[in-house]
């Protein structure tokens, strides 16, 4: 059987065009990329994906026009009030990443809520990247490495990868197996800048609204047909497939 990554992240990017090809304005676009995270979340957890990490608002979106970010807001505290309780029937983990500090009140008390209603689901997690930035996150983890040095409980020469890993946000989940990028554009945009290291990219030119089970077997297909060699030659990694 062709191996299923354990872990997907999704670049969730094309809502705004998706809406402007209909003339509609960008908000309706974000309400169909919502819709579109539901139906890809749900087949993701059918096909025995463990982790699906999608990137909803990164730590750069703060720029758009005021409304548009007002609208993102409103749209995230309605999901998170409306949506849990899906999750929660299908068995579906909520987590989240990113600097919660900048978001209102009301938000992170839902954020809290939703991950400690949903903490005991076993199906798949469902790792929402809210506020987040790559370089943030790196940043964040060697702020509190130097204060764990500086306050005496840590030798700097004994931070390692692993240890850096640990302090970073992802710290409990693997690295992702299988990144994704819908809307057509071929970059990163400060997503999971350590984690993605030796993750298979893959660009799709679908716009997020429009994404589904069918694009995303074609990513998982894809993957499949990948050699991932992590530094090693062809011959030593499918030596070990055989021993
Ligand atoms: C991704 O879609 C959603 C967010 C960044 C919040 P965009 O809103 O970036 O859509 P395009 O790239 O303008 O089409
Ligand atoms: C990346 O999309 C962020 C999210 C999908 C949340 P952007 O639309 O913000 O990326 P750029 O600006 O085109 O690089
Ligand atoms: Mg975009």
């Amino acid at each position: 059987m062709p191996r299923i990554p354990d872990h997907i992240a999704i670049v969730m990017d094309g809502n705004g065009r998706w809406a402007e090809k209909r003339k509609r304005p960008r908000n309706m676009g974000h309400q169909a990329g919502l819709k579109a995270l539901k139906r890809t979340a749900e087949h993701c957890a059918r096909s025995g994906v463990k982790i699906l990490t999608v990137f909803a608002f990164s730590s750069e979106n703060w720029q758009r026009p005021r409304q548009e970010v007002s609208r993102l807001m409103e749209l995230f505290l309605k999901a998170l009030d409306r949506e849990v309780k899906n999750l929660q029937q299908n068995g579906i983990r909520l987590t989240f990443i990113g600097d919660r500090s900048q978001f209102p009140a009301e938000i992170r008390e839902r954020m809290i809520a939703a991950e400690s209603l949903t903490h005991s689901n076993g199906e798949m997690t469902l790792n929402v990247a809210a506020n987040y930035g790559g370089r943030w996150d790196i940043m964040q983890a060697a702020k509190n490495l130097a204060r764990e040095v500086g306050e005496g409980h840590l030798a700097a020469e004994d931070i390692d990868r692993d240890m850096f890993a640990s302090h970073l946000s992802t710290a409990d989940i693997p690295d992702p197996d299988l990144l994704i990028r819908t809307g057509g554009e071929m970059r990163i945009s400060n997503f999971l800048l350590w984690q993605c290291a030796y993750s298979e990219l893959y660009f799709s030119p679908v716009l997020w609204p429009d994404f589904g089970p069918d694009e995303l077997d074609r990513a998982i297909k894809a993957y499949q047909e990948r050699e991932r060699r992590f530094g090693k030659t062809g011959e030593q990694v499918r030596d070990k497939k055989r021993a």
